[in-house]
């Protein structure tokens, strides 16, 4: 029998990790979580960002009898992981930034992190780049508007080319050659990120690693796809925490193929 998968973020940028999952697991059902009401999550305060994601995820694992929870919002990894796995006798898997392969790949020893200004910030990802980087130059750039520019891409298809290459002239005057797309809302505007930036410049996300994670920890008979239950219906759900959506969303989301699309509200 397939089971379900739960993936959640503040936005839209989980999707770019849930489609790394379904290319290894597209006989799973899928539950896409993300509380819209919140973004960005970059600039939110630790304790509540913590408090929120704990209630409204565990809400949702017991709604959809989910197998395994994929934290796909690099910011929310950053702190919320142990107090969720404190409530949760499921797999509960995060996104950590690319910076142990973006040490290894650069040739110039110079590379560097976009994310929120919550990711930069936090002593997780000051470890991590102690712990993987330490011979690398690394410069990190806390952007919380192309985290908006990534949410009107994907509702309304067009991105503000000039205003993106004001926000990242600070990247390129970095002289990188390796650049860490921590946040799951960047690989969404990936193609308009590589032409700002130029060929020289390799862009590099975690949501393929994720995706082998979540099939290494799935019970054996959901990897196996011959020994998946085929005539079940398999389910796409989608749950938001705003008012409402845009209808360009909506229809990225009916593009992606979930066929329930709805708000879901907590006791607490
Ligand atoms: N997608 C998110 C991340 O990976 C969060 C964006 C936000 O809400 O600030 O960090």
């Amino acid at each position: 029998m397939s089971q379900t998968i739960l993936v959640f973020d503040s936005g839209i940028g989980g999707l770019s990790v849930l489609a790394e999952i379904r290319k290894l697991l597209p006989e799973s059902h899928y539950c896409y979580l993300f509380d819209n009401a919140r973004l960005p999550y970059g600039e939110l305060d630790e304790q509540e960002l913590v408090a929120g994601c704990v209630t409204l995820i565990v809400e949702l694992v017991t709604r959809t009898n989910a197998a395994i929870v994929v934290v796909a919002c690099n910011t929310a990894s950053t702190v919320v992981l142990p107090a969720l796995r404190a409530k949760l006798n499921i797999p509960v898997v995060g996104v950590v930034p690319a910076i142990k392969p973006a040490a290894l790949i650069s040739k110039s020893k110079r590379i560097g992190l976009l994310a929120t200004p919550g990711t930069v910030k936090r002593h997780y990802t000051h470890e991590l780049i102690g712990q993987f980087a330490d011979d690398c130059h690394v410069e990190l750039f806390g952007c919380s508007e192309l985290v908006w520019m990534a949410e009107q891409k994907v509702a309304t298809g067009a991105l503000d080319m000039h205003r993106l290459t004001d926000l990242l002239a600070p990247v390129v005057a970095a002289n990188i050659d390796v650049l860490v797309l921590g946040c799951t809302h960047f690989p969404m505007i990936r193609s308009e990120l590589q032409q700002v930036l130029g060929s020289n410049v390799t862009l590099l996300d975690s949501g393929e690693a994720i995706a082998k994670r979540v099939v290494s920890l799935l019970a054996p008979a959901s990897r196996n796809n011959e020994n998946q239950n085929t005539t079940g219906k398999l389910t796409m759900r989608a749950y938001y925490t705003k008012a409402e959506i845009s209808e360009g969303l909506a229809t990225t989301l009916v593009g992606c193929g979930f066929s329930t699309i709805e708000r879901i509200t907590t006791s607490n």
